[in-house]
């Protein structure tokens, strides 16, 4: 049977540019498909824009356009760092798609069926930035409780989802499925939130029309949330591909910012509920970036966009940097100090040159010709015996999002190859000539376990990874993106011919980037 996986970032708001943070979420997923892919699973990969509500009409007319316009410029934006960054997505939504009107639409049409949805009134206070509703009890001296700015009175005709109605069911569902709320750590504040009781919700809007109108009364739109969670519905063909949706749905998992948990871990459970489909697997919810010990601002954003970044230190490098530097989960602080000094040890000192030293040696020994295998010997065997142990906690470290911890785990394997030339001081064996063989065999170990680092390495790294693997004349099939991972030792075929590699990954001089 087809294993399948459906992962989803995000949809990004188009009143602002990307920065850091969304190019974090995106990679992120991106690393999961591409190893989910390597392990032989059909993959759908959805990311896409968020591109109504009052906060994205507000900034368009700020920008005296329309928000159509303003949607069309940004997504471009993203589109083209996403390209830039290597993410393999399957799909792009734009929530102002006629393909996503019509499944928000319909859904909305079953829980107004269900008896879900009833026309009311509310007099509530409304945080613009944060999209959210709040009593007058919740605030904080006046302000949003999440975002502490300032909220303003809105006193509307307004739909209601009857979200009270589902708090047995969401409070049972969290303690049923222990992996629903990921990290763990991050359960207790969705679980007190949901004790202090679920009120109804307000899901639609008057005030401005940005947005999807409700059905049979285009007076109101729906609210955004409600438009932009349906969205992972949409980007399998909800309702209109009903094999494709039923092979992926429920999601394996969506992975979002801390930031927006209860949307994802309250909202939209009871409205899947509601319709009568099942829940996600899975929400992850990462920490969150500083920059520079500072939280994102308006120019700090501007330094640390995520485009200029890759290009001056590498796409691979910011991947790199980024899933290796903080736990998936935790907070973390974005610095370009941290990001050179991790580049340069563990890209350019530990694996840039345990690939560059080792091909050189097989030009200067064998002009250029990898050798054969003759004998294995117990240090082989320990290579051997490292890589099909890292394979294994992979396996489970990408199951939980631990991905600095797989890469830590990974870069022991490149320390115990550069730790192998060492011993086995390969330039020792070819001063005598009745040694050959076993210096044959020394190097041909060497490059296979390379050859077995670039494929761990490719969900993280993929461009760099597919140099080393081109390199060694192995890259054809994994550019289809079909193969299993190959991790046999023996992959590399003898007498293929090698040159000097380029460098990989060039040592980053901070002093230059500063000037
Ligand atoms: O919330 N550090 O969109 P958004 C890490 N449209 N990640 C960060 C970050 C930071 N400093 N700042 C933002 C929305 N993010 C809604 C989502 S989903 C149905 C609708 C990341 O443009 C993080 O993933 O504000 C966060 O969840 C996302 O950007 C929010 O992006």
């Amino acid at each position: 049977m087809t294993k399948r996986f459906y992962v989803t970032t995000p949809i990004y708001y188009v009143n602002d540019v990307p920065h850091i943070g969304h190019a974090y979420t995106t990679i992120a997923c991106d690393a999961l498909a591409r190893y989910k892919r390597l392990m032989g699973y059909d993959v759908s990969f959805l990311t896409g824009t968020d591109e109504h509500g009052q906060k994205v009409e507000n900034a368009a007319h700020a920008n005296n356009e329309t928000p159509i316009q303003l949607a069309d410029r940004v997504v471009r934006r993203y589109e083209e760092l996403w390209e830039k960054l290597n993410i393999s997505n399957t799909d792009f939504i734009r929530t102002s798609q006629e393909r996503h009107k019509k499944v928000v639409q319909s859904i909305f049409e079953k829980l107004e069926a269900a008896g879900d949805i009833y026309l009311g009134e509310y007099e509530d206070w409304y945080c613009t930035p944060c999209e959210t509703f709040w009593t007058e009890k919740q605030l904080d001296d006046g302000n949003c409780p999440d975002c502490k700015r300032a909220t303003q009175k809105l006193k509307e005709e307004s739909y209601f989802f009857r979200m009270s109605k589902y708090q047995k069911q969401l409070e049972e569902h969290i303690a049923n499925n222990p992996g629903f709320i990921a990290p763990k750590s991050r359960a207790n504040e969705i679980k007190s939130f949901i004790k202090e009781g679920l009120r109804d919700l307000s899901i639609s809007r008057t005030t401005f029309s940005w947005g999807i109108p409700v059905p049979g009364n285009d007076r109101h739109v729906v609210y955004v949330w409600f438009d932009a969670l349906t969205n992972y519905l949409t980007g399998l063909g909800y309702g209109q591909d009903n094999e494709k949706f039923d092979n992926f749905w429920p999601a394996d998992v969506h992975v979002i910012g801390k930031d927006i948990l209860r949307f994802h871990t309250v909202y939209w459970p009871t409205f899947l509920f509601a319709a009568g489909i099942k829940p996600p697997k899975k929400v992850f919810a990462h920490g969150w970036w500083t920059v520079e010990g500072k939280k994102m601002s308006k120019s700090l954003k501007n330094a640390v966009e995520p485009k200029l970044l890759a290009d001056t230190y590498g796409v691979d490098q910011l991947r790199y940097f980024m899933l290796r530097e903080v736990p998936f989960g935790l907070d973390g602080d974005f610095s370009k100090g941290a990001l050179v000094h991790r580049v340069n040890s563990d890209l350019a000192n530990d694996l840039g040159n345990l690939f560059s030293r080792s091909c050189a040696m097989v030009v200067k020994y064998f002009d250029g010709v990898i050798p054969e295998v003759d004998q294995i010997t117990e240090k082989e065997k320990e290579l051997i015996a490292k890589k099909d142990e890292v394979y294994k906690k992979i396996e489970t470290l990408m199951e939980s999002l631990e991905f600095s911890k797989a890469l830590a785990t990974i870069f022991e394997l490149v320390a115990m190859a550069n730790k192998y030339i060492v011993e086995m001081e390969p330039w020792t064996l070819a001063k005598d000539e009745k040694m050959t063989a076993r210096l044959g065999t020394v190097l041909y170990s060497l490059l296979d376990i390379i050859r077995i680092i670039a494929l761990f390495l490719y969900p993280f790294i993929p461009d760099s990874s597919l140099k080393i693997l081109a390199h060694f004349g192995v890259a054809d099939e994994l550019k289809k993106d079909e193969l299993e991972y190959d991790c046999d030792f023996g992959g590399i075929v003898p007498g293929t011919k090698i040159t000097r590699p380029e460098i990989l990954f060039p040592r980053i001089e901070l002093k230059e980037e500063e000037a």
